[in-house]
């Protein structure tokens, strides 16, 4: 596991989408897993920065998304009925300011009328893609990854799970409030891929940035691996594991110095 710490948000963000733009000039036809919330958003506005100067080009690239509120839902030809969902963020974030195609584009149908078998076939497209090379990651205050809140099976697969006290305070502040949503109004279901299912991502990048993430980040790195926290499964994961933080992120890290270390090593002997 590569733990990389940079300066600032703007650093990390670059670095991270360096890294995505690797797979996708290696491979254009990469399957890509994404995510939503505030910290990939830096890396999105990167790469369509590489895109728009550069020409990285996503005519081929294939994407699925780790989870949406359940009651919320995937209309990319409507995406603004759909105020508060994660096909529209990552419709405004990302997609509409690329050369996607819409059908190589996936994010769980929050309106599916089967939740259920709907997960069930978003796992089969997942395989049927021929499984994602690089699954990119946040994590939640409760040490989420998706939607897998304290407690979820490290094996997991993709279901609909109920939201925390925790997550659902956290994205209130972060998104319902500022778009004029009652607490109350909170969708407090989801579906989300599961743990088991981003482990067989064959690459991981996680990242995660600010003070408010430094304790969490700690117990994910270097705590024990425990279902109470579901990205401590970043230790069960064995393809390339890239952690990309700020250094505020990174300032409850008691192997902090070690990981800096390891970096400057690596790039002195080009590893
Ligand atoms: P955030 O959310 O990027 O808004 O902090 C991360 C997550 O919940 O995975």
């Amino acid at each position: 596991m590569d733990v990389i710490i940079r300066e600032n948000y703007g650093q990390m963000s670059r670095y991270a989408a360096e890294i995505i733009a690797g797979y996708i000039r290696t491979k254009p036809n990469c399957v890509l897993g994404l995510a939503t919330g505030r910290t990939p958003v830096g890396t999105y506005k990167e790469l369509i920065r590489m895109h728009r100067e550069e020409g990285l080009d996503f005519s081929e690239v294939r994407t699925f998304n780790l989870d949406e509120y359940l009651g919320l839902g995937m209309n990319l030809d409507k995406p603004y009925d759909l105020d508060q969902s994660y096909a529209r963020f990552m419709h405004e974030e990302l997609f509409k300011h690329i050369n996607i195609k819409k059908e190589n584009i996936h994010i769980p149908d929050g309106l599916a009328k089967e939740p259920k078998k709907y997960c069930a076939y978003y796992e089969e497209e997942i395989r049927k893609a021929g499984g994602i090379d690089l699954q990119l990651l946040g994590i939640g205050g409760d040490g989420h990854w998706g939607f897998n809140e304290p407690g979820s099976s490290l094996g997991s697969r993709t279901r609909v799970v109920a939201l925390n006290e925790q997550t659902l305070n956290d994205n209130y502040n972060a998104f319902f409030k500022k778009a004029g949503f009652k607490r109350s109004e909170m969708p407090c279901f989801a579906i989300t891929m599961g743990i088991g299912t981003i482990l067989e991502a064959r690459n991981i990048m996680m990242l995660a940035s600010g003070g408010g993430k430094a304790d969490i980040v700690a117990k994910c790195l270097e705590g024990p691996i425990t279902a109470q926290v579901t990205s401590t499964a970043i230790h069960l994961h064995g393809g390339d594991v890239t952690v990309v933080l700020d250094e505020a992120a990174a300032s409850k890290l008691i192997r902090y110095e070690h990981y800096k270390q390891v970096e400057r090593l690596k790039s002195q002997y080009g590893l």
